[in-house]
C-alpha cells in the first residue's frame, strides 16, 4: 500500500508506533520498523541526551530500516535539555521526529537543517493547521479516543479526521482508537494516509514492558478508561485502577482548587513501577479505549501483517463487492 506517508518516511506500510513513555525503547521501535512500519523511540524516557544517543545506537544495531524519535514538550517545571536531545537525534542519523505536547517551532530549524522529517501529533484542527503553517512535514491527528493526552476539545476521530482532511494540505495519519485492518481502511476513507497506534503496540511480544501490562490491556474493555487531570487542563486517558479512583475522588472533593501536588502520589514517577515492575496499581498510566478491541499478544510482525492483510481484503473484497 502506497500513501503520501509511506513515501515521506520510506516505509512499506502506512502504520506508525507513537512515542510511549517507558514503552518506546529500542526493542519495540526496531521490531516495528523491521515489520515495515515506523517505530519510534520515546526521547524523554531516556534521562539524558547521552542516554538517548545510546538508545538510538542500540536500535540501529537491530534494524537497518527507518525509525524515529518522539520529542514530547511537557508542561513541567524542570525543562529537559531539548537542544541536547535534538543534537543526539541529528548526530544519531535519525531521519524522523514525532513531536507532541506543544508547538515544536523551536526545534524545527535544526531538524529540517539536518534533513529530518517532522510529524507533529496534535488533537485539534487548529493545532494541525498551526503545525502545517510552521513547516511540519506531516501531522498525527489524535482523536478523543486516544490513550494519553486527548486535549480539551473532546472531538472523536469520526469528526476530527474528515475535518482535518478538509483543511490540511500536508499528509496526516489517524491516531487514537486504531487497532486493526478495519481501523486502517476507515482512516483512509476519512482522509488520512495511515494510522498511528499506541495502546495496540503495547500488547505485543516485543514491547519491553511487564507481562502484567499486556494482560491488563487484553482484559480491559472499551468501558475501562477514565479521564484524569481535566481540572488541571492536562487531561489524560488512563486505565481505571484503584489509584485512578483515588485520584478522581480527590478531583471531586477539591474541585477547581486542586493542584498538581494533590495528586502527585498517583501520577509522578509511576511509569517505571508499572511498565517495568508490573505493579499495576502503582498509579495512573495512559491507555486508549481501543483496549476493547485488543484480545491477544501477537508479535509485532504478526500484528502489522494481519492489519495489512485485513485492510487489503476489506478494500478488495467487502467494499468492492458493494459496488
Ligand atoms: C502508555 C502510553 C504512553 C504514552 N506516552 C506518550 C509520550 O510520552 N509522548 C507522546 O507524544 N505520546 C504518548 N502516548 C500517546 C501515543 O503515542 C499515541 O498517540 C496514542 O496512544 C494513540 O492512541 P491509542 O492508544 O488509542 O492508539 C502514550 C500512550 C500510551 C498508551
Amino acid at each position: 500500500m502506497k500513501t503520501r506517508i509511506t513515501e515521506l518516511f520510506g516505509i512499506a506500510h502506512p502504520i506508525i508506533q507513537g512515542g510511549m513513555h517507558f514503552v518506546g525503547f529500542a526493542e519495540l521501535a526496531a521490531a516495528v520498523s523491521n515489520a515495515g512500519a515506523l517505530g519510534i523511540i520515546t526521547g524523554l524516557t531516556q534521562r539524558t541526551p547521552e542516554a538517548l544517543a545510546n538508545e538510538i545506537r542500540r536500535c540501529r544495531e537491530v534494524t537497518d530500516k527507518p525509525f524515529g524519535v518522539n520529542l514530547t514538550f511537557l508542561p513541567i517545571v524542570n525543562t529537559p535539555d531539548y537542544p541536547g536531545y535534538v543534537r543526539a537525534i541529528i548526530e544519531g542519523g535519525v531521519k524522523v521526529v514525532e513531536t507532541a505536547g506543544n508547538n515544536p517551532q523551536a526545534v524545527l530549524p535544526a531538524l529540517h537543517g539536518a534533513g529530518v522529517k517532522v510529524i507533529h501529533k496534535c488533537t485539534s484542527v487548529r493545532h494541525a493547521l498551526k503545525a502545517q503553517s510552521i513547516g511540519c512535514d506531516a501531522v498525527s491527528v489524535d482523536g478523543f479516543e486516544c490513550g494519553g493526552h486527548p486535549g480539551e476539545d473532546d472531538i472523536p476521530n469520526f469528526i476530527l479526521l474528515p475535518r482535518a482532511a478538509d483543511e490540511l494540505k500536508v499528509p496526516f495519519v489517524a491516531s487514537g482508537g486504531m487497532a486493526d485492518g478495519r481501523s486502517l481502511v476507515a482512516a483512509l476513507a476519512l482522509g488520512a494516509e495511515g494510522i498511528n497506534m499506541g495502546t495496540r503496540f503495547i500488547a505485543t511480544k516485543e514491547a519491553p514492558v511487564h507481562e502484567n501490562v499486556k494482560q491488563a490491556i487484553v482484559a480491559a474493555t472499551e468501558l475501562d478508561t477514565r479521564l484524569i487531570m481535566r481540572p488541571l487542563r492536562n487531561t489524560e486517558r488512563v486505565l481505571r485502577n484503584p489509584a485512578v479512583d483515588r485520584l478522581l475522588e480527590k478531583e471531586r472533593t477539591l474541585g477547581n482548587r486542586i493542584k498538581f501536588e494533590d495528586i502527585i502520589d498517583e501520577v509522578a514517577g509511576v511509569y517505571p513501577r508499572i511498565m517495568t515492575e508490573g505493579l499495576m496499581d502503582a498509579g495512573a498510566w495512559s491507555c486508549g479505549m481501543v483496549a476493547g478491541l485488543i484480545h491477544d499478544v501477537p508479535t509485532v510482525k504478526e500484528l502489522v501483517d494481519r492489519i495489512m492483510r485485513e485492510a487489503e481484503s476489506i478494500i478488495s473484497g467487502r467494499l468492492r463487492g458493494m459496488l
